[in-house]
């Protein structure tokens, strides 16, 4: 069975990769800069004993996402059953400041990146009438954060996009469900201010921050049998931030 992976280069698209790859999928790498990065966790992925093949697309370019799985389909000769929407950036700034190309950068990358992959995937798990689409959304697209009002934005519409999937698609044995980090130890999180970084710790029940491994053990879930009943819905992998 094959797993595509948006943006899966480094930080929580790296970790899924490769827990897909551990647990028997076939991966499919989508990176859009990092190709050594790319191409290292590849060789890796391959050392379980699975096909794994790494492919170049800015995916918030729907022609880039089609051309994506058409070369996926041919590169690897079967259709993707699981995809990962896990691309995604940030472009923090308060309100008054934010340039509507911070805006637009962020919900291209994020939402509409994640429309179109979901669009072009669609098709072959609807004819399989099989497929798991997993969509990588943040707490912050639940409970809003100062700073990122494109961001979060960007993952509420996600979730809001996740729900209409899974109600469209459910008879056909496809699922959609998303997945809301809370703060987890990646680049994106690096460049925050240490008292920043403080203020966030102290709301984390668990006292401390997530890895991208607590993130990629729930998306084996979605892609897994065990959650074949559960659709339409939005996990929390937040050490308890959210609870909502
Ligand atoms: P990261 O910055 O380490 O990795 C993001 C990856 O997406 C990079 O490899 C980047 O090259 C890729 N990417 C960005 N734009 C792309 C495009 N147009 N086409 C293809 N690839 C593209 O960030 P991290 O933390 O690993 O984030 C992964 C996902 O998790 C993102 O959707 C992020 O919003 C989400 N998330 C992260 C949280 C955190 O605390 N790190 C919290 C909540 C959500």
């Amino acid at each position: 069975m094959l797993a595509l992976v948006t943006g899966a280069a480094k930080g929580i698209g790296r970790a899924i990769a490769l827990e897909l790859g551990k647990n028997n999928f076939d991966v499919a790498i989508n990176f859009n800069h990092s190709e050594e990065a790319a191409q290292k966790l590849c060789e890796e992925i391959k050392t379980f004993g699975v096909k794994c093949e790494i492919f170049q697309a800015d995916v918030s370019d729907k022609d880039q996402a089609a051309k994506l799985f058409a070369d996926v389909k041919s590169v690897m000769g079967e259709t993707v059953s699981v995809l990962v929407n896990n691309a995604g950036i940030t472009r923090d700034t308060l309100l008054m400041r934010m340039k509507p190309e911070d805006w637009l950068t962020v919900i291209n990358t994020n939402l509409n990146a994640t429309f179109f992959c979901t669009r072009e995937a669609i098709r072959d798990m609807a004819k399989a009438r099989y497929g798991r689409i997993i969509n990588i959304a943040s707490i912050v697209g639940l409970i809003g954060n100062t700073g990122q009002a494109n961001y979060s934005a960007s993952k509420a519409g996600i979730i809001g996009f996740t729900k209409s999937v899974a109600r469209e698609y459910a008879e056909r044995g496809i699922t959609a469900n998303a997945i809301a980090p809370g703060f987890i130890d990646t680049d994106m999180t690096e460049k925050l201010k240490p008292e920043i970084k403080e203020g966030i710790l102290k709301s984390i029940p668990a006292g401390k921050i997530g890895s991208p491994q607590d993130v990629a053990k729930a998306v084996l879930f979605f892609a897994s049998e065990s959650s074949s009943y559960i659709t339409g819905q939005t996990l929390a992998v937040d050490g308890g931030m959210t609870m909502v």
